[in-house]
């Protein structure tokens, strides 16, 4: 399946060119650009904005989608000493009075208990229904303050400031809010604790604000697994899309301003022409879980040490060696997408051996499974992908295998 306008002449919107200036006046040896992307959904209708050193003036950004007054910005404790300051600052300079919380980035944090401290605090601190929620992290914080937003009061104005990779180029876009149950306990080891996402809402954000500066704190590892997510939009949506993340693989890594914009907003793209097509995921948007029903299977368990990211790169390799064996993927697109992953210090194997018995059990526990059946996304070439509800157990199984899962 393709989607309109997902191609290699992407239709952003480049809409002002600036040059810097260093604090005594020089202008600074590069040029920086910004690119505006537009969300349009049955629900709502908003912008990306994609610009180095933005983050200092997102208050006013903020303000035009919201009015000043009360404001309560949700932050991931790790900023407090680098972007929760010029975030506040600039929303008091545009008006706000704000409120700021944190919270340690974990999913264990992405709980019921979690957005009903911040119910207390939005009451505490007087916030009205036209009070703006803002969330400044990767993520977990967008989830966890997303779906506060989408319910205090019915609903109050959302912001996302994302400060990672992964959330720049996906989860800030959207409006997929929610947090995660804990699982009833269970006699069957291969049960995760958490049940992911299960309680939620859509509640689309009234702006994105992308500050790809902000990605200089970021440690590689987590930086790769932003990749990993641009990877998988390229998978789904355009081939000239991975070819330029692998030309461009170290550039990108060593934070070259020109092509990180270029790759966030080549990929935001993609991810706003998904939206846009399938806001509440009754088709195409669940092409998005290309990789991940192979992910959230490695990624809960604590031996393989695996961040999501690096989850959802052996997940896109044990989706294309499916799709591979049954005929949808020709070996060069297998093996492209395999040496990509493995190029940006991705994982394309289990760092040890799982049994497939245990894999497979763990996989009918995803809320991907209908009626028994394993959901799964399978390319059918760089550039597209569709949904097969009848992949048979032992290719499934076989292609676990191919990526070192032990017999
Ligand atoms: N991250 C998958 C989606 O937004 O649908």
């Amino acid at each position: 399946m393709h989607w309109p306008n997902c191609t290699s002449d992407p239709p952003w919107t480049w809409i002002e060119q600036v040059t810097s200036h260093n604090r005594d006046g020089r202008v600074s040896p590069y040029t920086a650009h910004m690119a505006l992307i537009d969300v349009s959904t049955t629900s709502a209708h908003y912008a990306i904005h994609i610009e180095p050193g933005l983050i200092t003036r997102v208050g006013e950004m903020i303000r035009a989608v919201a009015p000043a007054g009360r404001a309560m910005l949700v932050a991931d404790e790790a900023l407090v000493d680098l972007y929760v300051a010029p975030v506040s600052q600039s929303l008091s300079d545009a008006g706000f009075e704000t409120i700021i919380g944190t919270v340690e980035a974990d999913e264990i944090h992405k709980s019921l208990l979690s957005v009903n401290h911040l119910y207390g605090a939005a009451l505490k601190g007087n916030l009205e229904r036209s009070s703006p929620i803002i969330a400044l992290g990767g993520g977990v914080i967008g989830d966890l303050a997303g779906f506060a937003a989408a319910t205090f009061m019915r609903g109050v104005p959302f912001v996302q400031i994302p400060t990672t990779l992964l959330a720049m180029v996906d989860a800030s876009i959207g409006g997929k809010t929610g947090v995660n149950l804990p699982m009833p306990s269970s006699d069957d080891a291969a049960a995760p604790a958490l049940a992911k996402n299960l309680v939620g809402a859509f509640w689309q954000p009234r702006v994105v604000l992308i500050d790809p500066n902000v990605l200089a704190t970021l440690d590689r590892r987590h930086f790769n697994c932003g990749l990993a997510e641009c990877i998988k939009h390229a998978i789904l949506a355009d081939r000239s899309l991975l070819e330029f993340i692998g030309e461009h693989a170290s550039a990108l890594q060593e934070l070259n301003q020109a092509k990180l914009l270029e790759l966030i907003t080549r990929c935001a793209q993609i991810k706003a022409d998904v939206v846009a097509a399938d806001e509440r995921e009754a088709g195409p948007r669940a092409l998005l879980n290309l990789g991940h029903t192979f992910a959230h299977v490695i990624e809960p368990i604590s031996e393989l040490g695996l961040h999501h990211g690096e989850a959802v790169a052996i997940g896109l390799c044990a989706a294309a060696h499916c799709a591979r064996m049954t005929d949808r993927l020709s070996e060069d697109d297998a093996k492209q997408i395999e040496q990509l992953i493995s190029v940006v210090d991705l994982p394309t194997q289990l760092p040890r051996p799982i049994a497939v018995d245990t894999l497979m059990r763990a996989m009918l526990h995803d809320k991907k499974v209908q009626a028994g059946q394993l959901r799964l996304v399978l390319p059918t070439s760089i550039g597209s992908a569709e949904i097969i509800n009848d992949v048979p157990d032992n290719i499934v199984r076989d292609s676990w295998k191919a990526v070192a899962a032990s017999p």
